[in-house]
């Protein structure tokens, strides 16, 4: 990251929001700094009136006694409020008299040369089917509180699963479909969920991922796994266990079409999210209900400025799978009665301009990416976004990593045709929603920085002693008071929680990252502060990539490192001793990397692995870990050939030496 920080450091280009940006969106809701200084100001002094008032919005079953109770670090929003997530996504729209518009446009990946499949949801069919599938996983025993597994592609179904669950109050936990059996696993087992959620596969670049086989593998590992429910996508041939299996279909058929939404408690888990953290296990991050919907609702509204009934189309490029794909394709969009698109497969397939054609055909207002794939976009070249019209676009987002200032231009010029406001938004799995943000038709943007805290957040940079840091220097990034979406805890392990996020600075919730502000008061975030790294914006532990290279035969010890990556932001750097009778070559490296992605799956594939006769380590013992990363970033001199055993000790001499 260290590049990225050195070229925004110089960075001062501001942008206002366009002229006209307000008639184009309909209206901003927010049209100007000092109003958004006026409204921030009241949501910190007064949370309670402000976040009422926003939660009067959306429809409860019951109100709520108190709007927070906070007793470091558990927060109870809303407190005895009953409501449910999919009656404010689905049945309040339909009950509002809106059942036949459409909530989600979806786009199927399309065969090469094919026509793509797209498919329209109303609100009116995902009532049916929300409800038809809450009956049958009741009618497999599923109540309120059991958490239900899902793996799926990117298909309607998935944004069903979600909505089902939610519907009866059984939490879910989504695992991304590109995790390996492994960590399927791993994340039933730590959940104790009875009940998987599948697809036979899932197309991506025209090949099938065979989600099935995983579900299969995963299963024969952890003994917790009752009922497995398989959607029909790809028609690819499976496995079946007759005890344990059932086709969605079937079930989805003979299961009545309504089920009444649940009113839940304000405060019951609406779902696991795993996540990495610095040591070698996911954690499952749970979310609650009333103050998730209420903050994803508001920062869906007001970030991207969604204007119900005005033709808007709104496209987050993430998959369910994280957390974005959750707050940001799902649950606070759908409340705000704008169509959301979802699309599966990749970016560039069937061709480079797959995003930029989707965008043009479906006249999308509302884009929201990573900025991975826009440095990837930038590589591809600008004809692919040249020969499509992408007029209709009026917001742009970005979110994941740090956005380079160069990228940013990119997408500024490129897509947005220098009239679209981009909102760079910080957050992460834990906040729920988004924390730091410009809002488009208010906040002057400047390449690289997420600007100022959305409402009700007060986020800081300070030292270890909570101490409030002068501009211009960087510590560590905080938020000094409760927010409805924060996380309420990581499933069975209060002690880590704790450990993690609140005993470094006392009364403040740490993010796990650094940052600045600049003179003007604005965010710059800097990198992790932890042993974990952000690889095309996916959250990974170093830990976790550690112990898959040390569980296979041939490697003794592994230390794993981020390393400067040109469009992923970072890659992996693995080095490895090896065991006796273990030669370095190449086809080792291969078989590593192999090993890596069996074990967690691809997104945790080193870009590079380097053997080495002995790990630099300190006198004490600990791995030199700077020292390796910059050797893997090109800073340290290192000749010799990098598929031999080579020898880092001397280097970690020099270092001691100097570094004293
Ligand atoms: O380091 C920050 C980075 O991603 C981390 C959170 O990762 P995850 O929980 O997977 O959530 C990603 C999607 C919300 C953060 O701690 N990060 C996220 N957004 C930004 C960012 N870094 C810089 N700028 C951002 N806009």
């Amino acid at each position: 990251m260290s590049q990225a920080i050195e070229s925004t450091l110089h960075e001062s280009r501001l942008f206002n929001p366009p002229a006209g940006f307000s008639d184009a969106i309909g209206g901003a809701y927010v049209g100007s700094l000092d109003e958004y200084r006026a409204l921030h100001e009241r949501s910190i002094n007064d949370p309670e009136s402000f976040w009422g008032e926003i939660a009067g919005e959306l429809h409860w079953f019951r109100s709520w006694d108190r709007v927070l109770e906070w007793d470091c670090p558990d927060a109870r929003w809303f407190v005895n409020g009953k409501t449910n997530l999919c009656y404010n996504c689905v049945d309040r729209q339909v009950d509002e008299g809106h059942g036949d518009e459409v909530a989600i446009i979806w786009e199927g990946e399309p065969m090469p040369g094919g026509k793509p499949e797209v498919r329209r949801l109303t609100y009116r069919d995902l009532q049916r089917e929300t409800s038809k599938l809450a009956n049958a996983l009741k009618s497999l025993g599923i109540e309120k509180g059991d958490v239900v597994t899902i793996y799926m592609g990117m298909v309607p179904e998935l944004a069903i699963a979600v909505l089902a669950c939610a519907r009866i109050g059984a939490p879910h936990s989504v695992i991304f479909g590109g995790f390996s059996a492994q960590a399927i696993a791993d994340r039933v087992d730590d959940a104790r969920s009875k009940v998987i959620l599948t697809c036979d596969g899932s197309w991506r670049r025209g090949k099938i991922v065979p989600l099935k086989d995983n579900v299969d593998e995963a299963c024969a590992k952890t003994s917790h796994v009752e009922n497995v429910i398989v959607l029909r996508r790809c028609g690819n041939d499976v496995q079946w266990n007759d005890d344990r299996d059932h086709w969605w279909r079937d079930l989805t058929l003979a299961a009545p079409d309504e089920c009444p939404c649940a009113p839940l408690d304000s405060e019951d888990m609406a779902f696991l999210l795993y996540t990495s953290g610095s040591t070698g296990k996911p954690k499952g991050i749970m979310h609650s209900t009333g103050g998730y919907m209420v903050y994803t609702y508001l920062t869906s509204r007001y970030v991207f400025n969604l204007r119900p009934g005005t033709g808007q189309v709104y496209w987050c490029t993430a998959d369910v799978g994280w957390i974005t794909g959750h707050s940001y394709i799902i649950y606070g969009v759908l409340p705000n009665r704008v169509p959301t698109l979802m699309y599966e497969g990749a970016p560039n397939f069937p061709a480079e301009d797959r995003f930029w054609d989707i965008v043009e055909r479906h006249k999308v207002t509302q884009f929201y990416t990573a900025p991975t794939a826009i440095r990837a976009f930038m590589k591809w070249g600008d004809e692919h976004p040249k020969s499509h019209d992408l007029s209709s676009l009026k917001v742009l987002g970005t979110v994941g990593e740090p956005i380079n200032p160069e990228a940013w231009m990119w997408y500024h010029r490129t897509i947005g045709a220098e009239k679209c406001p981009i909102v760079d938004t910080w957050w992460q799995t834990e906040t729920g929603g988004q924390m730091i943000t410009p809002l488009p038709g208010a906040t002057p943007t400047v390449p690289g920085s997420c600007t100022l805290p959305f409402f009700g957040i007060d986020a800081a940079v300070v030292n270890e002693q909570g101490e409030e840091q002068p501009h211009n220097s960087g510590g560590l990034l905080v938020i000094r008071k409760p927010w409805p979406s924060m996380l309420r805890g990581i499933y069975g392990d209060r002690a880590r929680f704790i450990d993690t996020y609140w005993s470094r600075v006392e009364g403040m919730y740490l993010a796990g990252d650094s940052a600045r502000r600049d003179d003007r008061g604005y965010f710059w975030i800097m990198g992790r502060i932890d042993d974990v790294i952000n690889v095309s914006g996916h959250r990974l532990g170093t830990m976790e990539v550690e112990s898959a290279l040390v569980a296979h035969d041939a490697v003794v010890e592994a230390a794993v490192v981020g390393m400067p990556h040109e469009i992923k932001g970072e890659g992996i750097a693995a080095f490895c001793t090896l065991g006796p009778g273990y030669e370095a070559s190449d086809e080792l490296k291969d078989a590593l990397c192999a090993h890596v992605t069996t074990e967690i799956g691809a997104i945790a594939r080193p870009d590079v692995i380097r053997f080495a006769n002995a790990l630099p380590k300190t006198r004490s013992g600990k791995i030199m870990r700077r020292l390796l990363k910059s050797i893997a970033s090109g800073e340290e001199n290192t000749t010799q050939d990098t598929t031999t055993l080579e020898d880092f000790t001397v280097l970690a001499k020099l270092r001691e030496e100097k570094e004293g």
